[in-house]
């Protein structure tokens, strides 16, 4: 009885140990059109960030040294702040292409 108890804790643990990391590193837009995404980006992001910060596709935004952006959770305030700011009224679900976008072309969260 001792043994199957102390075993059986031990092979929880050892699950949550597999487990776990890979709930951590899950994609956080696992349901984003990503072409969807894309095609918002060019439309309605790249030629202010290209402007400013130069790189392809604006792309010096994303990646510059001191970037904002540091998990999925920033990645939305962020995007939700420039959408915002340029009053452009997108859906929250178009929000969420353009993260899933510009998630799996730049930040990389949870798909390294
Ligand atoms: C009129 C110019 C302009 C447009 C258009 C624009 N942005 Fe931005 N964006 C900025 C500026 C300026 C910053 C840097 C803000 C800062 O560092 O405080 C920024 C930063 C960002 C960042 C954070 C980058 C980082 O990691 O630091 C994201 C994400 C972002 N923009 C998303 C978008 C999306 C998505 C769109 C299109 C829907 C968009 N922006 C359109 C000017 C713009």
């Amino acid at each position: 009885m001792f043994r199957f108890r102390l075993f059986s804790c031990l092979s929880v643990a050892a699950l949550v140990a597999v487990i776990a990391p890979s709930i951590g590193r899950a994609n956080p837009f696992p349901d984003a059109n990503v072409a969807q995404g894309k095609a918002y980006h060019e439309e309605l992001c790249v030629e202010c960030h290209t402007r400013r910060f130069g790189g392809e596709e604006g792309s010096g935004a994303y990646l510059r040294e001191n970037r904002r952006v540091k998990t999925p959770e920033a990645l939305t305030q962020m995007l939700t702040a420039c959408t915002t700011a340029l009053k452009l009224e997108l859906f929250p679900e178009d929000e969420y292409h353009i993260a899933g976008y510009l998630n799996q072309r730049f930040y990389r969260f949870g798909l390294k």
